[in-house]
């Protein structure tokens, strides 16, 4: 491998892209980078600060807050701080989740999110998992990987997650959820959900995620 890497890790709602980034990341000491915790982090931002008024998001205010706002991620501990503040364990509750995709497609937003996210590369590289990174963010990079799973499977280890941080959802209404963000994620205008031509696709449903990881690990060593 040579020595400034880029892999790019997309595809659809819990299919396990950030769960296999992090194991690539401590296996090859290269930085990893959650991207759509950026967009979670913006829904944060706008929930808190009352910009979605009867369900409908206040777009200019939103657009003239980001020029004076700071969101960073700590590759080393995955934490997502926003004008300083620690916001991870925020951003993961399902009110983020039913929102996100309203402003993830917004293209003032993804303009922000494309300037931030193009910087953060590192001397070592970096991986970094979203919905069009190898697509948009990253076209050039040095692997790429697309991930897809079953509806049914997703929403069950994205309900255990959840049911395990004591949260109060019900299996339905998580499936519904992914079944609703991928449709907006795929059909928005700028920058949509898509499999890049020159991704490696890979079906998370059936294989454990060490599999899913050795899978990886082979292409990425035997290119
Ligand atoms: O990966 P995630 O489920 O935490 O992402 C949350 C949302 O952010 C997702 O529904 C779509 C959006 N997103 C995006 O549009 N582009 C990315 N590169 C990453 C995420």
């Amino acid at each position: 491998m040579k020595s400034s890497v880029i892999i790019a890790i997309d595809g659809f709602a819990s299919t396990g892209k950030s769960t296999i980034a992090k194991m690539l990341s401590s296996h090859y000491q290269i930085p990893f980078i959650d991207s759509g915790a950026f967009y979670r982090g913006i829904t944060y931002f706008a929930l808190e600060n009352g910009l979605f008024k009867e369900g409908v998001l206040d777009e200019e205010s939103l657009s003239t807050a980001l020029e004076n706002l700071n969101i960073r991620f700590h590759p080393n501990s995955s934490d997502l701080f926003l004008n300083g503040k620690n916001i991870s364990d925020k951003i993961r509750l399902p009110v983020i989740s039913e929102n996100v995709s309203t402003v993830a497609k917004l293209p003032f937003v993804r303009d922000f999110l494309l300037r931030e996210l193009r910087t953060m590369g590192s001397e070592k590289g970096l991986i970094m998992d979203g919905r069009d990174i190898g697509s948009v963010v990253f076209p050039d990079a040095d692997y790429k990987f697309f991930f897809n799973a079953r509806p049914e499977i997703r929403a069950l280890r994205r309900y255990e997650e959840l049911r395990l941080k004591g949260e109060k959802t019900t299996f339905e209404e998580v499936l519904n959820n992914l079944i609703h963000r991928d449709k907006i994620d795929s059909a928005r205008e700028v920058a949509p959900l898509q499999k890049p031509i020159d991704a490696f696709e890979v079906d998370t449903s059936d294989i454990s995620t060490q599999e899913v990881f050795s899978l990886l690990a082979k292409k990425i060593d035997t290119k």
